[in-house]
Order: C-alpha cells, then sequence, then structure tokens
C-alpha cells in the first residue's frame, strides 16, 4: 500500500511536474528573448520600454563597450549625424562676425539629413528647405560667387546692384528671389529646427510628448509666414509626430537617453548661436522685413 501511495504521488507528481516544466522553459525563452528585445534597442526607445529605464541601468548595459573616460559621444564626432550637422554650422561663425555661406548651406544639407527619416511630417519642411539650400548654392558657386562668400557680402551686394524685393512684397516668382530673402526663409526655418531640437532634448518623461512640442516650435517661428493650407497640413502632421525615443535613436544611436539628450541640447545650442548671429544681421541690414 505504502509503495502504492508512491507510485501514485509520483505519477501525479510526475503528471504534473513535466508541463511544469515545460511551461518553465517556455517562460525562461519568453524572458530571455525579451530581455533580448529590450538590450537589443537603445534602451531609451519609447516603443520598447515605455517607462524608459533609469540611466544606471543604461551604463550597465553598454558598460564593456564605453570608453574608461567621458568622451564626445561618436554622434557628435566628425563621422556622428549631429557631428555633420555641428561642424559646418560652427564653421559659417567665421571670425569677423560674419557668417560664411557656403558653411551654412552645408550645415543645412547635413540637417535635412538628419531630419528626413524623421518621416514625412518634415517633407513639408526639408522639401522646402532643400530647394533654398540648392537656389543659394547657385549663387554661392555661380557667375557672381564673389559677391556670395558671406551673409553680409550678399546683402551688400544685392542691395547695390537693386536686386532686394521691396520689404513686404513677395516676388512674383519665387524661383527668382533674391539671395537675401532665400536666405531669410531658410533662417525662420532653422528657428524651428532648434526650437524643436532644444525642446526634444529638455522635455521632461511626464511633460508635452515631442509632437506638441514642436507644434508650438512652429507656431512660434513659421506659422506666422505661411499660408492657412500649410498650417493646417503642418498641424495635421504634427498629430503623427514622431516619438522622443526615435529621435534620440536617429541622433545619437546607442546611446543611452542621457547622453543622447545632452547631445540633441549641444546641437540646439549651435544652431541658436547661428541664428542669433544672422539675426543680428539681418536686422542691422533691415532685410527682417523681406516677405
Ligand atoms: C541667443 O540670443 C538670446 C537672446 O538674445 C540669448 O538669450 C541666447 O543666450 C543666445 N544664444 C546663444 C547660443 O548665443
Amino acid at each position: 500500500m505504502g509503495v502504492a501511495l508512491l507510485t501514485q504521488v509520483s505519477r501525479r507528481y510526475f503528471r504534473h511536474a513535466i508541463p511544469l516544466a515545460v511551461l518553465s522553459l517556455l517562460l525562461l525563452y519568453l524572458c530571455a528573448r525579451s530581455f533580448r528585445v529590450v538590450s537589443g534597442c537603445t534602451s531609451w526607445a519609447q516603443s520598447c520600454n515605455p517607462e524608459g529605464p533609469p540611466p544606471v541601468q543604461v551604463r550597465w548595459q553598454s558598460g564593456p563597450l564605453e570608453a574608461p573616460k567621458w568622451k564626445e559621444p561618436p554622434c557628435e564626432g566628425p563621422q556622428g549625424v549631429l557631428g555633420r550637422v555641428m561642424e559646418p554650422f560652427r564653421a559659417s561663425l567665421n571670425p569677423e562676425g560674419d557668417v560664411a555661406l557656403s558653411q551654412y548651406l552645408a550645415g543645412w544639407r547635413a540637417l535635412v539629413r538628419f531630419l528626413t527619416p524623421l518621416g514625412s511630417i518634415f517633407a513639408f519642411a526639408t522639401d522646402e528647405a532643400s530647394a533654398k539650400v540648392t537656389a543659394l548654392e547657385a549663387r554661392v558657386h555661380g557667375p557672381e560667387a564673389a559677391h556670395y562668400s558671406s551673409l553680409a557680402a550678399m546683402a551688400a551686394w544685392e542691395r547695390r546692384a537693386g536686386l532686394l524685393e521691396r520689404p513686404g512684397v513677395a516676388p512674383r516668382d519665387p524661383a527668382r528671389s533674391s539671395g537675401s530673402r532665400t536666405l531669410l526663409l531658410l533662417h525662420r526655418a532653422l528657428r524651428w529646427s532648434q526650437l524643436c531640437l532644444h525642446r526634444v532634448a529638455a522635455a521632461t518623461p511626464g511633460g508635452p510628448d515631442a509632437g506638441v512640442q514642436c507644434g508650438d516650435a512652429y507656431r512660434t517661428a513659421l506659422a506666422p509666414h505661411h499660408p492657412w493650407l500649410v498650417r493646417q497640413a503642418a498641424r495635421l502632421a504634427f498629430l503623427a509626430f514622431p516619438s522622443r525615443g526615435r529621435w534620440l535613436g536617429l541622433a545619437c544611436p546607442g546611446a543611452g537617453e542621457t547622453e543622447a539628450r545632452a547631445a540633441l541640447a549641444r546641437a540646439a545650442a549651435t544652431l541658436e548661436a547661428v541664428y542669433n548671429r544672422t539675426q543680428g544681421l539681418l536686422a542691422e541690414r533691415g532685410l527682417l522685413g523681406l516677405a
């Protein structure tokens, strides 16, 4: 009877144990899998982990790959996405207090490359910017190149040559607008990009999302200069705005959240320095009112 009971118990035990073991293995497998998913994606990407792990965990995950002491993150280096934007924009601020146009345009090209993968949301801004960059490049490398080395040189030359539009009057053919006016339009778009980058970098976890913040930046910097239809298109576009995680992932692939945010903030500061100087130069020359 003792043996019979034992057999019965062990049979029952095995009957339950086998499915249990299978279940445990399955759970283990799923855990390992989800761990790999979490650690495989950049830790702060919102789609992977909505809460975002604390920075300590980020350090731990990327620990073995990190250099022992702080270095410029790769995304800010010469081959990095942000480095390629910041380097020419910084170089455009020449020692004479002017803005070098070829560097400014190179900065814009890199900025468009950075913003384009963020999706169609930016198409309305980047397509427009690309067209303007191309138009201004044609002048910088064109027959009058000597007059298009810098903002101050361009403005002086276009005024002398009678190429400037009258303030507040849009040219009939926008494709033939003056270099100064084209620059002014890029300048406003730069303000928007800068505000947007800055707000994405500075946002707090519980705060408004990136779409709301860049929408606000749009209303401040660009909307007053855009026709109704464009404003409506922009308003819709901001509803499908990429998450902050996606921004940070594009800006600094593989970096931790803290690091990526700091890098994005520095990029925004560089754009602000360029914006400030351009704003000053345009204001001094009375060019902010070109339509
Ligand atoms: C740009 O100008 C604003 C207002 O004058 C100033 O507060 C800000 O510090 C300047 N930013 C940079 C990066 O120079």
